[in-house]
């Protein structure tokens, strides 16, 4: 079998690049180990940047998302028991965020796929990366897991496995630079049978520690509440989520938190993380192959997209007007966004949840800073341009 991109991994990184490469007449193969209802059923983001959202547009693969997305004007902060609105729209020149659950654009990605005769194989096993480093690399896999051992000989590989797949590792210790932090709580998450609370996200900083009310439809709520790193679910029946989230969200003008049976529950660590480069020979690595950031700032699946915008570029310049210097500058122009978010999601896991750690002068700072950010114009302009999403920076040393 042949192709000119290999795309390990079906995720929003490798998806989007294999539609991104249709776009342009590039040919490509994903290898995805899972099956495409373990694809479509998991839980993960649900904040598309206006980027993302335009992108989605622009690849006519937005006719759900245009239906069923909610497109979001502004996100409120909550402390001591007020809520300060940010408006998106306004303090960004007119951008706005659409939330729309992963897994849906994920099926979106799908469908589109096989529509227009994409190959696409699912529960492929033993995924093997050979010769990364010379003109044709190859991957190795076996379709259903244990079919026969096939071989995909390619131009190049898209490294889109996440942050647990094998492609990083072929980039040689000696070659790249790992930068890894881990945070000392975690995220308890619910969906709930139940209308919305308020018409847009809520971030919520308590001293019993944080909350997020995000949505998912006007029947089916996502929220969020901070727990101890290596909290177990089993602590965490439905009526202590609900006392819990009651407390961390009270207000003083009578707002409420409207209840629902509890339809899914899961806890996940935060972590941020970079290889530096992202890339080695002829492997790109995109998405949580290369980053991953804490989930508070809405960043991950917004980082993988812009990722594989930055290599399709690079690869339709290759394959158009044999140029490889797009290619050659993927690391750079990727990395310099990549960081951006990073700063952005770490700074709001440190500005919303409750730590520990802190001295009850610097719990007094960061109280401080969350008034500042809220009331100052700059203070909100920076929140809200860096949460819609910041431009790719193009420019090549
Ligand atoms: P993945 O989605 O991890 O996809 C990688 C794919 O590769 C998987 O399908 C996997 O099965 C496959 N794979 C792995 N190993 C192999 C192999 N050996 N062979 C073949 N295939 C393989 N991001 C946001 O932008 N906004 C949010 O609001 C947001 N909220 C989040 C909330 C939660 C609770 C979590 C957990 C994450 C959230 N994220 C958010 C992060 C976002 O979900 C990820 O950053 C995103 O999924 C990254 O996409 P990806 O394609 O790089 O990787
Ligand atoms: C979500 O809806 O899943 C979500 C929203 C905002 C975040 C993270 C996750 O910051």
């Amino acid at each position: 079998m042949r192709t000119q991109v290999a795309i390990i991994g079906a995720g929003p990184a490798g998806l989007m690049l294999a539609q991104l490469l249709h776009s342009k007449g590039i040919e490509s193969v994903i290898l995805e180990s899972r099956t495409r209802a373990e694809i479509e059923e998991t839980i993960r983001a649900g904040v598309l940047e206006q980027g993302t959202a335009d992108l989605m547009r622009e690849l006519g693969v937005a006719d759900r998302m245009n239906r069923l997305g909610q497109v979001h004007d502004g996100i409120e902060f909550r402390f001591h028991r007020k809520g300060h609105r940010i408006n998106l729209n306004e303090l960004t020149g007119g951008k706005r965020v659409t939330i729309y659950a992963q897994h849906e654009v994920l099926k979106d990605l799908i469908s589109a796929r096989i529509a227009t005769g994409g190959e696409i194989l699912f529960n492929v096993g033993d995924v093997r990366l050979l010769d990364v480093d010379t003109e044709s690399p190859r991957v190795q896999f076996r379709r259903d897991k244990d079919g026969e051992l096939e071989e995909l000989v390619c131009d190049f590989i898209a490294g889109c496995d996440g942050f647990h797949g094998p492609s990083r590792q072929h980039i040689p210790q000696h070659a790249r630079t790992e930068y890894s932090e881990v945070f000392p709580m975690s995220w308890l998450g619910i969906l709930a049978e139940a209308p919305p609370s308020s018409p847009e996200l809520i971030y919520a900083h308590h001293d019993r520690g944080f909350a997020l009310v995000s949505t998912r439809s006007p029947e089916i709520q996502r929220i969020y509440l901070q727990v101890d790193a290596h909290d177990d679910l089993g602590n965490w029946s439905d009526e202590r989520i609900w006392s819990e989230l009651h407390r961390r969200l009270e207000t003083d003008d009578g707002w409420t938190l409207i209840e629902g049976p509890i339809i899914q529950k899961n806890i996940v660590g935060m972590r941020s993380f970079v290889c530096d480069p992202m890339q080695y020979g002829r492997l790109f690595l995109a998405g949580d192959a290369a980053h991953i950031v804490p989930p508070t700032g809405a960043k991950g699946l917004n980082l993988a997209v812009s990722d594989v915008v930055v290599l399709a570029k690079g690869l339709e310049a290759y394959y158009k007007q044999g140029n490889a210097a797009w290619l050659q500058a993927y690391s750079e122009i990727c990395l310099r966004r990549v960081w951006k978010a990073e700063r952005f999601s770490n700074y709001m896991t440190a500005l919303l949840h409750r730590h520990a750690n802190y001295s009850p002068f610097q719990r007094q700072i960061q109280l401080a800073e969350l008034d500042y950010v809220t009331s100052s114009p700059v203070g909100l302009a920076s929140i809200a341009e860096n949460y819609v999403g910041l431009p790719i920076d193009w420019r090549r040393s």
